[in-house]
């Protein structure tokens, strides 16, 4: 696991871009919304920390961590379609745990759409608990709330 330099932002929107072009049914534009080109994605860096996984000199897997009153939140965790139950989202969550522990938070936390039910199991099976739903919440569709204390 690497921390995100910017000579790798090209290769982490192509990695999105690859990661949300399998959900063309997500509602109202957000496979686009979650597509970034590079100049976008430098202001999504703002407050967040992101890691990337490397598989053959190739980005295949992301997570952001965005650290703020002593909590992290898991932002845009995304492996790519070819490089799956290989455990790369497993090793990207443990570098956020990692990340958050060095940043003395108190918690970590996550909240996928519901629909991404690869998300939901990946976080259960790393210890995290099921901690709530936000109904209809994006864009119509409801998140669900993962949580795990430090
Ligand atoms: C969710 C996602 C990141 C998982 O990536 P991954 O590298 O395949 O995950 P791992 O290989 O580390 O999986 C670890 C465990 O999670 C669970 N898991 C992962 N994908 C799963 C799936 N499709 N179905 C059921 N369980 C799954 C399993 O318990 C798995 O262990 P196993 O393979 O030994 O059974 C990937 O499917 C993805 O990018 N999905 C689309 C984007 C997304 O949902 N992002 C999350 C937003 S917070």
């Amino acid at each position: 696991m690497d921390r995100l330099a910017h000579e790798g932002i090209p290769e982490v929107c192509a990695l999105y871009k690859r990661v949300w072009d399998q959900f063309p049914e997500l509602p109202g534009d957000r496979a686009r919304e979650w597509t970034p080109g590079p100049l976008e994605f430098t202001s999504w860096m703002e407050g967040v920390t992101y890691f990337v996984a490397r598989s053959d000199g190739h980005t295949v897997g992301a997570i952001g961590c965005e650290t703020r009153a002593g909590s992290c939140r898991i932002v845009r965790l995304a492996v790519d379609p070819d490089h799956r139950r290989q455990g790369i989202a497993t090793a990207l969550t443990q570098q956020a745990l990692e990340w958050a522990r060095h940043a003395r938070c108190g918690s970590i936390w996550a909240d996928p759409l519901s629909r991404f039910t690869a998300a939901a199991a990946l976080f259960q099976r790393l210890g995290f608990s099921e901690c709530g739903v936000f109904h209809r919440h994006f864009h119509n569709e409801d998140l669900k709330l993962f949580e795990k204390l430090l």
